[in-house]
């Protein structure tokens, strides 16, 4: 476990480093908030400065937490950008063309070193496609975090961080795979925990693809940040039964003990950004120094990290040992990419 003392000293030691440009898909809610929260306050103690840009749907929230932020760090700068459904790649297309755009408009400066996705929540739903063919749940904690990263490649590569992205899911809890049925359409496939251990496998595969693309240019990450708690717990669309448990029965009786506290994940979050988890090291360049994360294939620092949310690996070994992991990415990838041309060209995904 990286120790919470730990956790900030790599904050600290990050913002004083370079000026940081970051965007949280999911700052209107819950962990991309508390991130948020964390990088204001970590900039207070003499960081060199950020823009952050929010996106989310709920605009009043949006205020809320700028207005928050800037009582914590009156010198960053808060960017609201409002979504009004992130299921929708072509709303993922718009938003990051938003971003791009405003962020060209700081000239040679342009760039994300830190680009969060967290949007999502509801689950335990039933499937349900949206309008461009994906299953609703599937869209928005996979697809559409995978566009948003594609998308706003131009931005990532700029950074001399080098850029990190962080999606927070589910990260470890691979189980079974279709691998002929990655949408998971064929409904007696179908359920919320097929389809969360679909998309944490897909996380890892479709991230390897992409970093091997632009080797020790990218770190990309994929997190299970623990039982945190915040307002997701009372979505009106979690199972009732569910809410029930959360508010009358989990929390009285396991409360803190099983919970990770808001502001230490909001700052574990951060943490993901410094040399603790570094880019892959091309031939010749610097390798990193001090304690290094182990990667996705098993070797310290390999530019893809799947993570417990302490900040340890949680490498499922178990279940990449049962499948062709080469075979898969290269299926993965087609998949998802297949899925991003026929809506991008205004069809709907039936694969
Ligand atoms: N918190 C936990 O204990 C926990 C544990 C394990 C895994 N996770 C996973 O981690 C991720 C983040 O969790 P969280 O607790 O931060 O969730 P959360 O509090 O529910 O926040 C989710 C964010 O996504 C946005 N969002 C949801 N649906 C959207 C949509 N259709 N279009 C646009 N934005 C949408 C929400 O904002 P708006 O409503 O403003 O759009 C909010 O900003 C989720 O995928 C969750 O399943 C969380």
């Amino acid at each position: 476990m990286v120790k919470i003392d730990t956790v900030r000293a790599l904050n600290a030691a990050l913002v004083r480093k370079q000026p940081l440009v970051a965007v949280f898909f999911g700052g209107t809610g819950g962990i991309g908030h508390y991130t948020l929260r964390a990088l204001a306050t970590a900039e207070a103690n003499g960081g060199k400065g950020f823009r952050a840009y929010i996106v989310g749907r709920n605009a009043k929230a949006a205020e809320e937490i700028i207005a928050e932020c800037r009582g914590i760090n009156a010198t960053g700068q808060f960017k609201y950008i409002k979504a009004e459904d992130l299921s929708l790649i072509h709303e993922v297309d718009r938003i990051c063309a938003d971003i791009i755009q405003m962020e060209e408009k700081e000239g040679q400066d342009a760039r994300i070193d830190y680009l969060m996705v967290s949007q999502g929540g509801s689950i335990f739903l039933p499937r349900k496609d949206t309008k461009e063919g994906i299953d609703f749940t599937m869209a928005l904690m996979y697809y559409s975090r995978m566009r948003a990263i594609l998308k706003l490649l131009p931005l990532l590569l700029k950074s001399t961080l080098p850029a990190r992205v962080i999606s927070v899911y589910a990260a470890g809890i691979e189980a079974k795979l279709y691998p002929d049925d990655l949408s998971l359409r064929d409904l007696s496939h179908y359920s919320y925990s097929q389809a969360r251990s679909h998309m944490v496998y897909m996380h890892t595969l479709f991230m390897e693809t992409l970093e091997e693309q632009y080797r020790g240019k990218l770190v990309l990450v994929h997190i299970f940040p623990g039982l945190v708690p915040g307002p997701g717990f009372s979505n009106p669309e979690l199972p009732k039964w569910f809410r029930v448990v959360w508010r009358w029965v989990f929390i009285p009786i396991f409360g803190r003990l099983a919970t990770v506290p808001p502001n230490d994940c909001g700052a574990r979050m951060l943490s993901l950004a410094s040399p603790r988890y570094p880019p892959r090291a091309i031939d010749g360049g610097a390798k990193s120094e001090g304690e290094v994360a182990t990667g996705t294939d098993g070797t310290p620092g390999s530019g893809v990290y799947s993570l417990f949310w302490d900040g340890e690996s949680n490498r499922n070994q178990k279940a990449y040992a049962k499948i062709n992991k080469d075979e898969m990415k290269k299926k993965v990838w087609e998949h998802t990419m297949k899925a991003f041309e026929v809506i991008e060209a205004g069809g709907v995904f039936t694969e």
